[in-house]
């Protein structure tokens, strides 16, 4: 069979042990390197990848032969939690960070994610969805093919579903891919001010069952946090979200442990977010129910704090983890996920090929896409980044660079 493109002189292509779930642990230190080959796509799809030169079965005059110039060859990144929609930016925050103001008490002062709530309300959906475009263009510049997109900067119907809309317009005009997720329980609105049971009950009752009927939403989470939401409001939430067949995530263990993790095992979640403050039986307890732990060195990184999430001890304890940037205004202003991959390295100590197994096969059975997104198997989508590096310690290593030369998106060039 002829190819349609093919991609050729790749010093290096990233191809994922893809064996039917994410990899746990030192599996996550496994990879296979293709040196000095090519990527044949036929129909939008991988058709093969080998060392060598493509020779003249794969080739006719109808392919396009593409030079990869001694390059690094990766499948497209995914970047699996992001808030994307949201008016207004948070950059007056920025001064109180720098003098120590806590993230938790600008919140508590109305700030915060209650800012840009209001930011939100007042913006229509187009533009949001201009606002969100533009964000998800910078993603694809930085080689991100798939991302994960939470609501919860509306709080309310109106503004909720409008986010949800609007995830659900750019997924359908966008190169990048995207995974809803249903987050109202992100922080209690002024309506509910010190009624946050009352809140979770609106939740439960009034949007969750209008967000699965017009099917806006394949995941639900919530923002487990001192302050914020308890276990207890977590664990009925995301109870009452399965029962009506969403997956679930769980912000939890961020600023402080208040016991999202033993929600996250008795509901068995898909993965449990942030982790920073996670203990050492909560790892266990994950390891245990095979959750993935979905690590954000970035917010780390944008909030000052010094202890990053414990990512070895996650692998040694046999874990999958995920690497994301959770873009949002307030805890990681960024749309480069590269950065972010550094990050995991330069402070968690991962290696180049754990990181990147975090942001491609890991990635996508984070937001159920294993299988299909985020490998390099025959008949995948040919989601495909080019790096101007020669390998991927070298794309790891020369940081805070965006080294990205082209991105394919299903076969199709769209950087
Ligand atoms: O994942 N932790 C809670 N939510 C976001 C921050 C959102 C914001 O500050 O606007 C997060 O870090
Ligand atoms: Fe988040």
């Amino acid at each position: 069979m002829f190819a349609d493109t093919v991609i050729q002189n790749l010093s290096q292509i990233f191809v994922p042990n893809a064996i039917e779930r994410p990899l746990r642990g030192s599996e996550m230190s496994q990879v296979n390197l293709i040196t000095n080959g090519y990527i044949a796509i036929k129909d939008g799809k991988i058709l093969k990848i080998a060392s060598g030169k493509p020779n003249d079965s794969l080739i006719n005059e109808l392919t396009q032969v593409i030079e990869g110039d001694n390059k690094l060859a990766t499948p497209g990144l995914i970047d699996c939690h992001t808030h994307l929609v949201y008016g207004g930016s948070r950059e007056n925050e920025f001064s109180k960070k720098l003098n120590n103001v806590d993230y938790l008490d600008i919140l508590k002062s109305g700030g915060g994610i209650l800012s840009t709530v209001k930011a939100t309300r007042k913006a229509s959906f187009e533009e949001l969805y201009q606002k969100s475009k533009q964000l998800l263009d910078k993603m694809l510049l930085h080689g991100v093919t798939s991302i994960e997109a939470k609501s919860g900067y509306g709080l309310n119907w109106e503004t909720e579903s409008r986010q949800l809309e609007v995830v659900k317009a750019l997924n359908e005009n966008h190169p990048i891919n995207i995974v809803s997720t249903f987050m109202a329980a992100h922080a209690v609105p002024p309506e509910f001010k010190d009624r946050s049971d009352d809140f979770i009950d609106f939740i439960i009752l009034e949007m969750l069952p209008k967000v699965k009927s017009k099917n806006l939403a394949e995941f639900c989470d919530i923002f487990c946090e001192y302050g914020v939401f308890s276990a207890e409001q977590s664990y009925r939430l995301l109870e009452a979200a399965k029962k009506l067949n969403f997956k679930l995530k769980i912000h939890t263990d961020e600023i402080k442990t208040i016991g999202g993790v033993d929600v996250a095992s008795a509901l068995h979640v898909t993965s449990a977010e942030h982790l920073m403050k996670i203990t050492e039986l909560g790892i266990k307890q994950l390891s245990e129910k095979e959750i993935i732990g979905n690590l954000l060195p970035g917010t780390t990184f944008s909030l000052m704090e010094k202890n990053y999430a414990p990512a070895r001890e996650m692998l040694r304890e046999g874990m999958a983890i995920t690497l994301s940037t959770d873009s949002n205004p307030g805890s990681c202003p960024t749309a480069n996920l590269q950065f972010i991959m550094q990050l995991g390295c330069f402070n968690m100590k991962l290696t180049p090929i754990e990181v990147f197994n975090a942001v491609t096969i890991n990635a996508a059975y984070s937001i159920n896409r294993g299988g299909t997104l985020g490998d390099f198997e025959v008949g995948s989508p040919a989601d495909i980044v080019i790096f101007d590096a020669p390998n991927i310690d070298y794309a790891m290593y020369f940081f805070a660079t965006n080294l990205v030369s082209d991105v394919f998106k299903e076969g199709k060039r769209v950087v």
